[in-house]
């Protein structure tokens, strides 16, 4: 617990998490395809942005709170659908969703949960998202909308960015695979790597070994185990969605709809144009692609798609809740974090999520005053720091 509080800053965490973690599944979740460089694009792209701070502003205290769906959350950022969680901490899922709760952030379930949307919506009814992985079968996937509805879900995000399978050389070098199992050649290094972190061993153990994919098992065939289930999976996801599967999600599901995913400002524009209530700007943290541009690089083109009244949500990238400050500066009406969160969780359970929490919240806070910006309806394009800019206000 303490060394969690000597934790100052999102990168401390991701060092413990490091060192809580075996190998391959801290490489899995630090590289994404290719050489991996979109990962760290995602990060170094706020580097060049900087703002102008305003003083004489009265701002104390600063309003963080921002209001999505009619919702008023207390503070401009949520906590990203991330897959698998339960590897990284047999209760992660469980532990993001009170943290959400806590703090009045949201909290999206990943459609590749270890836990399953009936197990987690209720213990943050106004928190939990549900994020959409659609199957081949769209039987299936109307299946999984009815189910995250009747958990009482009120928000659907539909992930659009994998047609095809993720294609990532580190399973391959590591011998581990989080869908497709273990490959039994690398099983001496495997030992070492799990040996070497005991503490995650144990746990890992105790829990029973793999989690099951829950959010998939009520579509696998009856009676399948966790790899059973991942096989499934395999056979039925990705599918090659296109406008018309959007269309038809748009039409079945009664709650808010966003599209997670998009980059290109025409995609942007005909999201909302099919009837989304919200886009998240996203290259799905660097993973999916190694050439695509850094996230925030993509904002300014695509807030020009955006219809006057509806929001832009942004991920990929944020490590600092500065970070937060110049995306919605750059367009962003909400912001969403995956890997600080999966940091924190993995370093130590909740008390490291709300560890990110706490800190993301006290740099927001304190960066917001600094600015002067008394409220973040305040923040706009006019503090992005450029040589002219500094003429035109
Ligand atoms: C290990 C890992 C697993 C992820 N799993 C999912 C997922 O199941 N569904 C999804 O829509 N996005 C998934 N994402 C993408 C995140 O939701 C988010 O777009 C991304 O992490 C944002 O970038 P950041 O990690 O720099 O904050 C995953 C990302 C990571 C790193």
């Amino acid at each position: 617990m303490n060394r969690i509080l000597e934790a100052l800053n999102v990168e401390d965490l991701r060092l413990l998490a490091e060192r809580r973690l075996p190998s391959f599944l801290f490489q899995y979740v630090e590289t994404g395809h290719g050489d991996g460089s979109g990962v760290a694009r995602n990060v170094e792209g706020f580097a060049k942005h900087l703002m102008l701070a305003r003083c004489l502003q009265k701002v104390v205290p600063p309003d963080t709170s921002r209001t999505i769906f009619g919702h008023r959350y207390d503070l401009p950022f949520g906590i990203s659908a991330v897959g698998a969680m339960g590897m990284f901490h047999p209760s992660a899922d469980r532990y993001l969703a009170e943290v959400a709760r806590d703090f009045n952030i949201p909290f999206i379930l990943s459609g590749m949960s270890t836990m399953s949307i009936d197990d987690i919506a209720h213990i943050a009814p106004d928190h939990v998202w549900y994020q959409l992985y659609a199957p081949r079968d769209f039987a299936i996937t109307k299946q999984m909308m009815a189910q995250a509805r009747n958990a009482g879900v009120d928000v659907l995000v539909v992930s659009v960015d994998y047609p095809v399978p993720n294609h990532s050389e580190i399973p391959l070098r590591t011998g581990v695979s989080l869908t497709g199992g273990i490959n039994w050649r690398k099983g001496p290094a495997i030992a070492v790597d799990l040996l070497r972190h005991p503490g995650w061993l144990a746990k890992f153990l105790a829990n029973g070994g793999v989690p099951a994919m829950e959010s998939w098992k009520p579509y696998a065939p009856p009676g399948s185990n966790a790899a059973g289930i991942s096989k499934f999976i395999g056979g039925a996801w990705p599918a090659n969605l296109v406008w018309t599967d959007i269309e038809k999600i748009r039409a079945l599901w009664p709650g808010k709809l966003v599209i997670k995913g998009l980059l290109d400002p025409s995609d942007v524009a005909q999201a909302y144009e099919t009837g989304a209530d919200a886009v998240t700007l996203s290259n799905h943290g660097g993973n999916k692609l190694d050439i695509l541009p850094a996230s925030v690089d993509c904002l300014a083109g695509a807030k020009h798609m955006v219809p006057d009244a509806a929001p832009l949500f942004f991920d990929g990238g944020i490590r600092r809740g500065s970070d937060i400050l110049k995306a919605a500066a750059l367009g962003a009406d909400f912001c969403f974090l995956g890997r600080a969160f999966l940091y924190g969780v993995s370093a130590s359970g909740k008390a490291g999520a709300e560890r990110v929490a706490t800190i993301l919240r006290n740099e927001l806070s304190y960066a917001q005053a600094m600015l002067g910006c008394a409220d973040l309806q305040s923040v706009d394009q006019r503090l992005l720091f450029t040589a002219s800019s500094v003429h035109t206000r």
